[in-house]
């Protein structure tokens, strides 16, 4: 993936959704990793890292995933569609992802400690918070990843035009794993739209 990377405000300025890729345009896997790395780097709550990238890269399960996606063809004709997973906090899961923030020297054991209890006591078994969570994070997720495959020269696709209960059954998710989105990736044909206008910022903004 030899590409000219643009300016991250380019990439936020001219991402589109893009509806027609080249088909038979495969990435390599350590592409596919390469925007997943990236996606990672959006924040969580308390570095949760509540996540899962499903790459659905081969013919036959793209053509699976497709069945479950109201039959829309970008799904088979990208390189890879991603079933975006958020999960559910899970209880005692912070310790290892803090781990590393306390061996690098800055975040100090106790805090870590105090950090992980406090996790498991705002999630506890609150469901509805849960999966607020693991929405909001497959979501930053999504648009890093998004933001990321335009910065490479790739188009991307999100989709919320699938079956999740079907999706999550066929591809054999957790209880806990929500299918958040899919996200289409791959190297964009003739045919797509621009970005569409947005409101103003003065109209969706309010400044206090
Ligand atoms: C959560 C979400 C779900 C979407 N679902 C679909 C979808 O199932 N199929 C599709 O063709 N586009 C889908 N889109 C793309 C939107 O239609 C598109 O982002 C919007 O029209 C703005 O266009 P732009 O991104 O090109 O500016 C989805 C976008 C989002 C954010």
């Amino acid at each position: 993936m030899q590409i000219q990377i643009p300016a991250l405000v380019d990439a936020i300025e001219t991402r589109s959704s893009t509806n027609f890729f080249q088909p038979d345009s495969a990435l390599e896997d350590a592409a596919i990793l390469r925007l997943v790395e990236l996606a990672t780097r959006a924040p969580t709550a308390f570095n949760l890292q509540n996540w899962r990238f499903l790459a659905v890269r081969s013919p036959q399960e793209k053509a699976r995933l497709q069945a479950l996606a109201a039959g829309q063809a970008k799904v088979s004709e990208a390189a890879v569609t991603f079933i975006l997973c958020g999960l559910h906090p899970r209880q005692g899961s912070l310790p290892p992802l803090l781990a590393p923030s306390v061996e690098a020297g800055y975040m100090p054991a106790a805090l870590a400690a105090d950090l992980a209890s406090a996790a498991d006591a705002f999630y506890g078994d609150n469901l509805r918070l849960s999966r607020d969570e693991a929405i909001r994070s497959a979501s930053l997720a999504g648009a890093f990843l998004m933001i990321a495959a335009q910065a490479h020269g790739l188009g991307a696709c999100p989709m919320v035009g699938f079956d999740a209960d079907a999706v999550a059954q066929a591809f054999g998710l957790a209880q806990d794993e929500v299918p958040v989105m899919l996200v289409a990736v791959g190297r964009t044909a003739a045919g797509n739209w621009p970005q569409k206008p947005r409101l103003a910022p003065a109209s969706v903004a309010t400044l206090l």
